[in-house]
């Protein structure tokens, strides 16, 4: 059985909690592409665990793989692991893998991402400044580091040598000095914590398929962040749809693969870019407060929106979702009216998609329609037969805008706070 959790929005759907309630039943939970820029929370009881880099199957002490379409910091690992670990969460090289042929990011790349962000003067992008963008830059540019170069340390010297003297002209521009030495002294001490956890990552996964695991592929930001089909240049740098998993990890293309679209009842993005439902006013607040919308990674406050059921499909059919599951509704509870963003017009045209012209984009605005709300607490509940009849029709209203099936309905941040419509837990 194969799993795949994929945002359909600007990320913070409330993939980190489903990844959690669906692993489970899993046996492998992998991420194929980010870095730690995504940042997951789960709650379970009065314990709340934060996941940047590692997948969010290391809660149950799941085997987790870290796939090569991932970039990976090792000090932002290393801090991870002993944040964790603090939390009572074992970690070692039975339940952690990581690719071989993974690209790292390094110091540089956190100064690039600050620099960049710099020059792009009014237009920049609010990226986390965690280097993201720069290491895959290199990465294409076929001059990164993997984690396969630390077993020769000779070779590793001369590839960082000239990665940092690519980059030279650049970060003198900026009056930046770098210490190449320690920079790489500072590497090697670090590698010894890492390379126990490198593994051929391609072929566990395969193996792992072949005896038809249960393997859970966890998706990180949202599919409006993707490099190719996001809201460019207001996105991260890699593909974060589903057709990365591929690629992010050498996993084959195989059948009974489920596509789950994580979907806020409402939606949220952080940094710049286009947002056709983004609320200035006061329920735009609200949503704010009532679903604490400030980011994991950079704290930052989200920008806050109605539903937009044009971007949902459209994520929907990028991905191949087959199921959407629906999180954070119980934020929506005490609001009177609520409203679905159901199409565009920009003045002349009517858009039932977003063009990918930004000077469109930003013209585009949203044509409403409106739901009573239900104005009862759904928070914590498990069963479907529960929910207020306002709420069913708010979700049977997105199944009829969205063409499909909402499965799953997340009503609190905390693993048991699910309701499973279909069973898909105790079926499988
Ligand atoms: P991710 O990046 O997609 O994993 O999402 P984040 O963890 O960054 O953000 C989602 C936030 O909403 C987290 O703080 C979760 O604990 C919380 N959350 C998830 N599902 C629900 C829900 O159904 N209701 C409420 N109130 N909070 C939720
Ligand atoms: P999760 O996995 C929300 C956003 C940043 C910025 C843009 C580019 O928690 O959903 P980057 O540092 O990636 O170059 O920044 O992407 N961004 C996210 N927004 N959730 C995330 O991850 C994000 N990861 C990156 O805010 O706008
Ligand atoms: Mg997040």
């Amino acid at each position: 059985m194969f799993y795949t959790i994929v945002g359909t929005q600007w990320g913070d759907e409330g993939k980190g909690k489903i990844v959690d309630w669906l692993s489970s039943k899993a046996d492998y939970v992998v991420r194929f592409q980010g870095g730690n820029n995504a940042g997951h929370t789960i709650k379970v009881n009065k314990e709340v665990y934060k996941l940047n880099l590692l997948p969010s199957g290391i809660i149950r002490n799941k085997k987790c793989l870290i796939g090569n379409g991932v970039v990976l910091d090792p000090w932002a690992l290393i801090n991870e692991i002993s944040n964790l670990r603090n939390q009572d969460i074992k970690i070692d090289k039975n339940n952690l893998f990581i690719a071989e042929n993974v690209c790292l990011i390094l110091p540089i790349h956190k100064l690039i991402d600050e620099i960049n962000e710099r020059s792009r003067g009014n237009n920049i992008i609010g990226t986390t400044k965690k280097g993201i963008g720069p290491a895959y830059e290199d990465k294409v540019g076929r001059r990164a580091i993997r984690l396969c170069d630390f077993s020769d340390h000779k070779n590793l010297k001369i590839k960082i040598k000239n990665l940092y003297d690519f980059h030279l002209p650049r970060l003198e521009q900026y009056n930046i000095n770098t210490d190449f030495d320690k920079v790489f002294e500072d590497l090697v001490k670090i590698s010894n914590e890492i390379i126990k956890f490198s593994a051929p990552v391609w072929k566990i996964i395969n193996d792992a398929g072949n005896q038809n695991k249960f393997i859970l592929f966890e998706g990180a930001q949202g599919s409006l962040l993707d490099i190719d089909f996001g809201t460019y240049p207001y996105v991260t740098s890699s593909n974060t749809s589903a057709g990365q998993i591929f690629s992010g990890t050498g996993f084959g293309i195989k059948e009974n693969h489920n596509i789950l679209g994580i979907t806020k009842a409402y939606t949220t993005r952080v940094g710049s870019g286009p947002f056709v439902t983004e609320l200035d006013n006061e329920v735009g607040s609200y949503l704010v407060e009532k679903g604490q919308e400030f980011g994991t990674v950079t704290k930052r406050q989200r920008r806050c929106g109605w539903f937009d059921s044009v971007l949902v499909s459209q994520s929907i059919a990028i991905n191949g979702i087959t199921d959407v599951v629906l999180t954070k509704l119980d934020v929506l509870d005490e609001i009177e009216e609520i409203k679905v963003c159901v199409g565009y017009e920009d003045g002349k045209k009517k858009y039932n998609y977003l063009p990918f012209d930004e000077n469109i984009q930003n013209k585009l605005l949203p044509v409403y329609e409106t739901i009573p709300g239900w104005q009862t607490s759904t928070f914590g509940l498990t069963s479907w037969n529960d929910l207020p009849k306002k709420a069913r029709d708010y979700i049977s209203f997105l199944e009829s805008k969205i063409k499909k099936n909402i499965s799953i309905i997340s009503t609190g941040p905390d693993r048991v706070h699910t309701i499973d419509r279909n069973n898909l837990l105790s079926n499988n």
